[in-house]
C-alpha cells in the first residue's frame, strides 16, 4: 500500500456530492488499516503530468479504514480538479500522500465558531465530526452561490434538523438580494475563548481576518486555497548558506529559494510552490526571513524558526538554514 510516505489506493466509491462536487472514498485495495488523521488534515493526490493537488479529509477522523475527500471542479482548474472529476472511476488506482494536516483542530476548546465558503466546508466536515463526538458546542456558517452548489446539505441538517437550530446557519448568494455574508455581524459578540476556523474563497477570508483583528489571535484558523498577493517591488537579492555543506548561493529578485535550490541540483520537497502546502517548511537556523506564505501561525512567522522557501525571502542579507 505504501512507500515511505506516498499511498497506493483504490477509489472504492465516489459520488456527486453537489453540483460540481464530487466525494472520493479511497481506501487501501488489500483493506488494511491506513495511516491515521486528525480533523483539518489533507491528502496530496499525485496526478498524471506530475500534477499534484491538495485535498481536505471530510470524513470522521476515527475512521481507519477510508479517506473522503471532497473535490470542487474549479472553474480555471490547471487540470487537477477537471482530472479527478473527468477521468477517476470505481476501482481506479491513485498515488496519494499520506495526511498531513496545516490546519488542525484545537481539540480542547469550550467553543467552535466555524465559517465555510464552497468547497472549504469538507475540513470543517470532519472538525464538526469530531466536535459532535466530543460532544462540543459548535456553530457553522455556510456560504454558497446556491443550494445546489451545497455540498453536505442533507448531512448537516440532519445533525441541526430544527430550522432555527442556532448551530447551522447558511447563506446563499442567490437568495440574499445580493447582500454578502457579514462576518463582522455574525462574530460579533463571539467568546474571546471561541476558536474560529474559517475555510473558502479569499474575499471570505479576508472578511473573516478583519472582523477577527480584535480576536485573541492564537484561536483564529485558516486554511487558504489560495495564495495572497505580494508586492514584490523591492525584492533584493539575498544569500543563504546551507548548514549541511557550508555552501552559499544567492538568490536574486524574481526566483525563489526553491528555484536556486533546483539550480544547483538539490533537490528539496515541494509541492505547491505557493505558499500553501507546508511541503518546503525548513528550519532557519540564523538570519530574519521575510515570511510570505499563507501556512505558519502570527506566532510561527515571529519565532523565525521555519520558513516556506518557495515564497519567502530574508529580511537579513544571510540566511543560514538546515538544508
Ligand atoms: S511548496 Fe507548498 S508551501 Fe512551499
Amino acid at each position: 500500500m505504501a512507500t515511505s510516505d506516498r499511498l497506493q489506493l483504490k477509489v472504492a466509491d465516489l459520488h456527486c456530492e453537489a453540483r460540481d462536487v464530487m466525494v472520493l472514498e479511497l481506501r487501501a485495495s488489500d483493506g488494511a488499516a491506513l495511516p491515521p488523521f486528525t480533523p483539518g488534515a489533507h491528502l496530496e493526490l499525485y496526478l498524471p503530468g506530475n500534477l499534484i493537488r491538495h485535498y481536505s479529509l471530510c470524513n470522521d477522523s476515527v475512521e481507519r479504514d477510508r479517506y473522503c475527500v471532497g473535490v470542487g471542479l474549479a472553474r480555471d482548474s490547471r487540470g487537477g480538479s477537471r482530472y479527478v472529476h473527468q477521468n477517476l472511476r470505481v476501482g481506479s488506482t491513485l498515488a496519494t500522500s499520506t495526511p498531513r494536516n496545516n490546519f488542525p483542530l484545537e481539540l480542547q476548546a469550550d467553543e467552535y465558531v466555524f465559517i465555510a465558503g464552497g468547497i472549504g466546508i469538507t475540513p470543517i466536515m470532519s472538525m464538526i465530526r469530531a466536535c459532535e463526538s466530543r460532544h462540543r458546542n459548535w456553530r457553522l456558517y455556510y456560504c454558497a452561490r446556491n443550494r445546489q452548489r451545497t455540498a453536505f446539505y442533507e448531512e448537516l441538517r440532519s445533525l441541526a434538523p430544527e430550522r432555527d437550530d442556532p448551530r447551522l446557519h447558511f447563506h446563499f448568494d442567490d437568495e440574499q438580494d445580493g447582500r454578502y455574508f457579514d462576518a463582522a455581524a455574525v462574530l460579533a459578540g463571539t467568546a474571546p475563548t471561541a476558536h474560529i476556523y474559517t475555510c473558502g474563497p479569499e474575499p471570505l477570508m479576508r472578511a473573516v481576518e478583519a472582523a477577527t483583528a480584535t480576536h485573541p489571535q492564537d484561536r483564529v484558523h485558516f486554511e487558504w486555497f489560495t495564495a495572497a498577493a505580494v508586492d514584490t517591488a523591492g525584492d533584493r537579492p539575498f544569500t543563504i548558506k546551507l548548514a549541511s555543506s557550508g555552501a552559499t548561493y544567492e538568490v536574486p529578485p524574481g526566483r525563489s529559494i526553491l528555484d536556486v535550490l533546483e539550480d544547483h541540483d538539490l533537490g528539496v520537497p515541494y509541492s505547491c510552490r505557493e505558499g500553501l502546502c507546508a511541503t518546503c517548511r525548513t528550519g532557519v537556523i540564523s538570519g530574519i526571513p521575510d515570511h510570505r506564505d499563507s501556512v505558519l501561525t502570527a506566532a510561527e512567522r515571529a519565532s523565525n524558526r521555519e520558513m516556506m522557501i518557495c515564497v519567502s525571502r530574508a529580511q537579513s542579507e544571510v540566511l543560514e538554514l538546515e538544508l
